[in-house]
């Protein structure tokens, strides 16, 4: 008998250029007068936040910004940002930006109806009530959090990742705007882009893989894969930034339903120790645990292979599965990422104890085709060196 499956995501995926001029009907629709953005100072400078107020202007009663949603936020923004929220006494949240203002703002809108301090909602399912509606608003092509129930906040007084995941995480609404992104400069493009290919990799390869999230997850790749050399090279390229935020999010859709795997639990002690940022990380870690990984799933691998270099003629799994591998590396070199821990300034010292800390990413590690031991990811890393 099939096997029973479940997918979620969130309700309304609004798409296109200029698809950020349908705010305000969406916004009315859900009830919202006291409008709440959450953002970042980059997005500020940017003039993106003053762009999306513009629009709203003579449609809602208040607007108020929170512009300060540092990269991987600490738990003390949440502390900062709610108070904030508070005071405006907002009834609708904007997350707009990156994943970590879009996370803060998840986490800010169900913090306003469960009264409940954040520690108790950090864990699996923990969040009772819904929250007050939320439309996310991603501005670079990365991290799909717009399709998924997770929040990423750090612990800095134990120096660890911790994450909310709750289905009154996803929001009402997500807007994909292309114009949104055509500022992200080249390096910020490559490593959001490969993150998002790494999702879709992933999504596909991990042992909680289901049919819906296969056929995301091939088009996510394909997607991308045919359009981030253009939209690193060219940030006004409109149709390629397009198709670049079509696939993260079919690739956040993915792996919000089938895990992401080993890439990302060897990427979180370089981000963790080293605040290697997370596309970087997962760019430098990407052919070396695929090449590890390919021989638990030779059939899948080759796919992804076959999908990746097309031209390959084989049939051996094995011979598509190293393809795609070596097309991997062509692509990371040629969006002049890093490709050894040595270019990251990483101390060989260190792979012990990261090594160990991947061994503690036991909820992504659950999810990888291949068994990894202590040893194994020694050696990993020393690969990457
Ligand atoms: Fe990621």
């Amino acid at each position: 008998m099939a096997a029973i499956n479940y997918f979620k995501t969130t309700a309304k995926i609004i798409t296109g250029a200029k698809s950020i001029t349908t705010l305000p009907q969406e916004i009315k629709q859900l009830g919202g007068r006291n409008v709440f953005i959450i953002t970042d100072e980059g997005i500020i400078k940017a003039g993106i936040c003053d762009q999306v107020i513009q629009i709203l202007k003579g449609s809602v009663k208040a607007v108020s910004v929170y512009g300060s949603v540092p990269p991987e936020p600490p738990l003390e923004t949440i502390a900062d940002c709610l108070e904030q929220a508070r005071q405006a006494r907002c009834d609708l949240i904007i997350g707009l930006g990156g994943g970590s203002s879009m996370d803060v703002a998840k986490v800010i809108s169900v913090l306003l109806t469960n009264k409940k301090p954040l520690n108790d909602l950090i864990g699996i399912n923990l969040v009772e009530k819904r929250g007050i509606p939320k439309i996310l608003i991603p501005t670079s092509a990365g991290t799909g959090s717009e399709v998924t129930p997770i929040a990423i906040l750090t612990d800095c007084s134990e120096n660890l990742k911790k994450g909310i995941v709750s289905d009154y995480l996803f929001p009402e609404v997500a807007i994909l705007d292309a114009e949104l992104t055509i500022s992200l400069p080249p390096l910020a493009t490559a490593a959001s882009g490969i993150d998002a290919l790494i999702h879709a990799i992933e999504a596909y390869t991990s042992v909680n893989a289901t049919s819906m999230t296969d056929h995301l997850a091939l088009r996510a790749i394909e997607l991308i894969v045919s359009n981030i050399r253009s939209a690193w090279a060219n940030g006004n390229n409109i149709e390629a930034r397009m198709k670049m935020l079509e696939g993260s999010c079919l690739a956040g859709q993915a792996f919000a339903n089938a895990g992401v795997t080993a890439v990302h639990a060897f990427a979180y002690p370089l981000g963790g120790e080293f605040h290697v940022s997370h596309g970087v990380a997962n760019a430098v870690m990407l052919c070396t645990v695929l090449r590890f990984n390919l021989l638990a799933n030779l059939s899948k691998f080759g796919t992804l292979g076959k999908v990746l270099c097309p031209d390959i003629s084989s049939t051996d799994n094995k011979v598509l599965a190293n393809g795609g591998i070596l097309f991997l590396e062509e692509l990371i070199a040629d969006l002049q990422l890093p490709k050894t821990l040595r270019e990251l300034n990483v101390p060989r010292e260190a792979i012990g104890g990261m090594a160990e800390g991947v061994m503690k990413v036991t909820r992504l590690l659950a999810n990888n085709p291949r068994k990894i031991t202590l040893a194994d990811a020694v050696s990993i890393y020393q690969s990457v060196y």
